[in-house]
């Protein structure tokens, strides 16, 4: 699909994307826009071949390996951004990309809640055995209420163990200890003050009722909050040093009847070790969203009653999606147009501005390398490498 073909600047689309809103920005920026209409993932020659030997910018998904070889390419064509429609960016070469002067846009801020509830919902999925349960409607086996048929987990005054402790890591563990009354065991290299004083004033809430009060405390080391906690969610960045962050040993280490949930990169599990260990232990759970080798998955997780599994579906609602595609596009809006990076996203409302029908702000809402480029900001307010994440 090609819109707005007699423009400017060609702008490459890897997979469409849905809502209007980014389109309304890239047709008023002068951009001629080319959709993929593939729903393949498409490989770095089909990339290439894609963006061909002119192109100004280039829209793509955390599905494609834009490694240094293709955005070197991509540079050549003379593109002024690359720009990824997704929050996480473990998928591109950011380094290589700055070597080569290339800016670097990310979705941050329009998913937090989003995969916080999906994270939510396979917690209590798991838990509760909503899989189980739907198999055995679908497959007429249900002959009527019986005191022991597919008990679960009360999550209830238990303790939540968050791994990573960032904007989404965070949400989830608000909705969690709120909802639920848990006690919190986060583990993240920073501390987060924030996320200590909301549990905080939600504890001295329930002794001002009357109520025990919840706890929370970060974990010096890992294992630590993997033998502490009933639900472990992992909230991390996929990095060199975060792949398998959770393997057989980690496992071995957790309760026997905990659950596991994995809604940030399939990577951070070793996803053989998890599905022996689901195996091993019926009364464990795990429930996925993310996988190690997306579409793919490892052999016997399919077969195991105990995993839940979902399609990478934390993003997965309209407002989400269609904003993503909102920031995707003013990213490259932006930058094709010279204007400067948008102050640190934080959060949610941060975002909101450029979201709306009205005229967006004059800036590119994320750049993740935009300091290391040394790219102007419209405010004068220093973002921190978990801003941007
Ligand atoms: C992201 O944006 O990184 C998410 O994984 C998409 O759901």
């Amino acid at each position: 699909m090609i819109v707005n073909p007699g423009a400017s600047h060609r702008v490459v689309v890897t997979k469409e994307l849905p809502g209007a809103r980014w389109l309304q920005l890239l047709t008023a920026a002068d951009c001629r826009v080319e959709v993929s209409q593939s729903t393949e993932i498409l490989s770095e020659a089909e990339l290439r071949a894609a963006f061909g030997d002119h192109c100004d910018a280039a829209i793509g998904q955390l599905t494609e390996s834009w490694s240094a070889e293709t955005l070197g390419a991509l540079r050549a064509a003379g593109a002024a951004i690359y720009s990824q429609y997704a929050v996480g960016y473990d998928n591109v070469d950011v380094a290589a990309a700055t070597r080569l002067g290339l800016p670097v846009g990310n979705t941050p801020g329009v998913l937090t809640e989003t995969t916080a509830q999906l994270a939510v919902a396979l917690t209590f999925a798991a838990a509760r055995r909503i899989a189980e349960g739907d198999r055995v409607m679908r497959a007429g086996a249900y002959h009527g209420w019986l005191p022991s048929m597919l008990l679960g987990a009360l999550i209830y005054r238990a303790t939540l163990g968050i791994v990573g402790a960032g904007r989404v890591g965070a949400a989830y563990a608000r909705m969690m200890v709120e909802g639920h009354k848990m006690d919190l065991v986060y583990y993240d290299v920073r501390l987060n003050a924030e996320l200590e004083a909301y549990i905080a004033d939600y504890a001295a809430f329930l002794v001002a009722h009357g109520e025990q009060p919840v706890t929370c405390r970060r974990a010096g080391a890992l294992p630590e909050l993997l033998g502490a906690c009933d639900v472990v969610s992992i909230h991390a960045a996929l990095t060199e040093e975060t792949q398998h962050l959770i393997g057989a040993p980690e496992l071995a280490a957790m309760k026997e009847e905990a659950v596991l949930v994995n809604s940030s990169r399939g990577a951070l599990v070793d996803e053989a070790a998890l599905a022996r260990h689901c195996r091993a232990h019926p009364r464990f759970r795990a429930g996925l969203d993310v996988y190690e080798n997306e579409p793919a998955m490892a052999p016997g997780l399919a077969e195991l009653d105990n995993v839940v599994l979902a399609p990478h579906l934390g993003s997965a609602t309209t407002w989400t999606r269609e904003g993503m595609a909102t920031l995707a596009a003013a990213n490259v809006a932006a930058i094709l147009r010279g204007w400067p990076v948008w102050r640190a996203a934080r959060g949610r409302a941060d975002v909101l501005p450029f979201l709306g029908d009205e005229e967006p702000p004059r800036a590119a809402p994320s750049i993740v390398n935009a300091d290391d480029l040394g790219l102007p900001r419209l405010a004068a307010q220093a973002p921190t490498k978990e801003d941007q994440q």
